[in-house]
């Protein structure tokens, strides 16, 4: 039985579950987090479906023999290749995913050039095309994969002359709104507005994550009222990608 002092786990291919983990600490700062990025398996966004949904769920098996009474899936593809599995896997385990806020730009911008940065992955699986689908009628949905995006946020690169050049080569003028399909992009966006200005609207599906996680654990009575804590984890030997992680969390 999950007890409410148990740990929010929280799951991305490396340090992109981050941006989750950011918005999850602003709506539940009291909470206890284990944050683990599985950086060494990272991209996750180009492998095959059925192997990032064996990683996704080998991590929260092992994530559940430390004691936790949610698993956040902060990652769009791993939610995408794994979610369903994962729940029925763990039926007595809230599992939260997280997948492009296509619904909230359509919503926004009806009529509007709508870009969905994500991984291949995403992009390919049945969860976006279904949502596609059915936003291709509200708005001109324009998928844009970004291999080697994610690459530049793990090497620290966020923020360089790279991706100023990967994004400008990828990004349409024209686009009205831009759908951070992937955890790791919303690091990008001072990049974004280097070479595409204020003009276009940045959605971000965390926001909706971090509210669903809260909803999750009041309706199991889970909400926990501190003392918070925060423990960050990376499946990379050695400790940069948990500087990094801890960096990019605001944490030191
Ligand atoms: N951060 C992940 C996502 O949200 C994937 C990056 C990757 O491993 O390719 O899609």
């Amino acid at each position: 039985m999950a007890k409410k002092s148990d740990y929010i786990a929280v799951f991305d291919s490396g340090v992109g579950g981050i941006s989750v983990l950011r918005q999850l600490l602003r709506v539940l700062p009291n909470e206890r987090y284990l944050y683990f990025g599985d950086s060494i398996n990272a991209p996750y966004g180009t492998r095959p479906e059925a192997e990032v949904r064996q990683l996704t769920i080998a991590a929260a098996e092992k994530l559940r023999k430390r004691g936790i009474k949610a698993f956040v899936i902060a990652c769009n593809t791993a939610t995408s290749a794994a979610f369903e599995a994962l729940r029925e896997a763990f039926p007595d385990m809230a599992v939260i995913g997280i997948e492009p806020a296509l619904a909230k730009a359509a919503e926004a911008f009806p009529g509007g050039h709508v870009g969905v940065m994500a991984t291949p992955g995403t992009l390919k699986g049945a969860r976006f095309l279904n949502n596609k689908a059915r936003f291709d009628a509200v708005c001109r949905v324009n998928p844009l994969p970004a291999p080697g995006l994610m690459e530049l946020v793990e090497a620290e690169k966020y923020d360089s002359p790279e991706a100023d050049a990967l994004l400008d080569a990828l990004l349409p003028q024209d686009l009205d709104a831009l759908v951070l399909g992937c955890t790791h992009y919303p690091f990008t966006e001072p990049s974004i507005r280097r070479v595409r200005g204020q003009k276009v609207a940045l959605f971000d599906g965390a926001v909706i994550t971090a509210a669903e996680t809260k909803e999750a654990l009041a309706a199991a009575d889970l909400l926990y009222e501190g003392p918070g804590e925060v423990i960050v984890e990376n499946s990379m030997p050695g400790e940069r990608m948990v500087s990094l992680s801890r960096r990019l969390a605001g944490l030191e």
